[in-house]
Parts: structure tokens; C-alpha cells; sequence
């Protein structure tokens, strides 16, 4: 069954949690949405773990609509949610309406995400309106980090714990469908999800969330670059490939790859006539 912004919202409802992992391409589409998992975020955390940035900041539209198109063709049932990047709604409400159609129209996603609370509430607003689903991300919202100053767990005192429920209630008030917490104290984020009706998914904020997201590169060991303290582990995949990669060097070297079994045949008769 496809998930829709329906189903989703319905999961809150049976407190069925809602899983999420970023995604961005073909294969791991495919994967994903044959396991299950709710929602596949085509994260501009593709920066990072794809492209080899230091932070999201230099991705585009082209890097989103490239990424989200390879996603959705291997996307059956998974809600396809593609990130809006840097500058690309916080310029205008005309620019993110734009935005945000071009990746509903060349990506092909469900809907789209943008960072911030009650700051982006007139784009969030004016793109529903539009009738695209809008998932807000408030917290740590990495497009900031320069303003943030470094990435750090928000909320952590009573001004900033307020602001962030208020921003929560902003972003449902604004028609955000659902709200990703970043990096956000765990009894704060439970306070969160019982404060709005729609949809929270936690990245470093705890179980009370109504869902939750991790970057897929992290829950496989395939990065290494940085670990965050919210990341588990859930299989050494970066072991597994290294290990393939040294065993295939060693048997191309060692004549033992391609054997028998991964040739073409010619016959000799042939083979003789053009000695
Ligand atoms: O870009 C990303 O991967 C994200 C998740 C961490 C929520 O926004
Ligand atoms: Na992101």
C-alpha cells in the first residue's frame, strides 16, 4: 500500500511509529521501499555523504531533482520527501512555491521539506496552497549552521524550549503535514509531539517522536567522516564492503576472478582459424 500523507498522519493516531531513512538513489529505493520503511527522504544531507561537502550548503536544485528522480522510480509504496535546498525557498514565498513544484514535477516526489519554524511559515503556506505536501524540520536545521555557529542540540534552555514548541505549533498552524525534530533534549521532543497533531520524526530527539529518520550512510557504518552521538550502528556495511573490495583486487590480481563460470564461450574451431 502507498503511504500518503493520510496513512501517515493515521500512524500517529495508532501510535504506530513512522520509519524514515534518507535515500538517494535507485537501488537503496529499492531496498527500502521492499523493507518497508515509511518515508525515504532525499536528504540535502546528500551534500555531505554523497558529494563530498563539508555542509549542505552548496546543493542545488539540479543535485535534488537529480537525486529525487532516481529515488521515486524505486519507490512503490515508500512517501518520496525531497528536501528543498539552501536559498531555494528562503529568498521568496515565489521561490519556494517554484521550487518546491519543480520537485513535485521533475523529481516526482510526495512532498517536500524545508527547514525552519515560524521564520518559513508564509512558504509553507503559499506551497500548500499549492497543494504540496509540506514536512517542516525545526531544531538543528543544518542550512544554519553558520548562523548557529556549529552544530549543537537546541532547545536546551526555557526561552529556546519555548520557542521550539511555539515553532512546532507555527508549522501545523502554517499546514505543515509533519515536523522533523533535530538534535533536540528527548523529554523536550515528547513535550513537542504531544503539543501538535501531526506527525513528529526525531533525529537525535528521542523515542517520544512519533517516528524516526537516520541517514543511511550512519545506521551502516558506510561513513566515517563524522558520527554523530544520536547514529546507531544497525550493521557494519563499510566492513563488508572494504572487505569485497580488498577479496576482489586479490583475486583479479591472483588470476582467480573471472573463472570459468563468468566467461564466454567461442569454439575452438574458430578460435583456431584466426591463429
Ligand atoms: O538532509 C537530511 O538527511 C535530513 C535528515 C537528517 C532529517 O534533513
Ligand atoms: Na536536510
Amino acid at each position: 500500500m502507498k503511504n500518503t500523507v493520510t496513512t501517515l498522519q493515521n500512524q500517529k493516531l495508532n501510535k504506530d511509529k513512522i520509519t524514515m531513512l534518507t535515500c538517494y538513489d535507485y537501488s537503496m529505493a529499492k531496498l527500502m521501499d521492499t523493507s518497508g520503511i515509511n518515508v525515504l527522504l532525499i536528504g540535502d544531507s546528500l551534500g555531505q555523504v554523497m558529494l563530498g561537502y563539508e555542509d549542505t550548503l552548496p546543493v542545488t536544485m539540479e543535485d535534488m531533482i537529480h537525486h529525487t528522480r532516481a529515488v521515486s522510480r524505486g519507490a512503490k509504496e515508500a512517501f518520496v520527501l525531497a528536501d528543498m535546498p539552501f536559498m531555494s525557498y528562503q529568498t521568496s514565498v515565489y521561490d519556494a512555491v517554484l521550487n518546491a513544484g519543480r520537485l513535485m514535477k521533475e523529481g516526482r516526489a510526495n512532498g517536500v521539506k524545508l527547514e525552519g519554524g515560524a521564520k518559513v511559515c508564509r512558504q509553507i503556506e503559499a506551497i500548500v496552497e499549492a497543494s504540496i505536501p509540506v514536512c517542516a524540520h525545526i531544531g538543528l536545521t543544518p542550512q544554519s549552521v553558520n548562523a548557529f555557529g556549529g552544530f549543537k542540540v537546541q532547545g536546551k534552555s526555557e526561552e529556546a524550549a519555548r520557542q521550539l514548541i511555539e515553532d512546532a505549533k507555527a508549522v501545523e498552524r502554517a499546514g505543515a503535514f509533519m515536523v522533523v525534530l533535530e538534535c533536540v533534549p528527548a523529554k523536550l521532543a515528547a513535550l513537542v509531539s504531544e503539543a501538535v497533531n501531526i506527525p513528529t520524526i526525531g533525529i537525535g530527539a528521542g523515542a517520544g517522536c512519533d517516528g524516526q529518520v537516520l541517514v543511511y550512510q550512519d545506521m551502516l557504518a558506510m561513513f566515517s567522516d563524522f558520527k554523530p552521538k544520536f547514529v546507531k550502528q544497525f550493521a557494519n556495511v563499510g566492513e563488508v564492503m572494504k572487505q569485497a573490495f580488498a577479496d576482489y583486487t586479490k583475486e583479479v590480481k591472483g588470476g582467480t576472478f573471472p573463472s570459468e563460470e563468468h566467461i564466454f564461450a567461442i569454439s575452438d574451431e574458430i578460435i583456431d582459424k584466426l591463429y
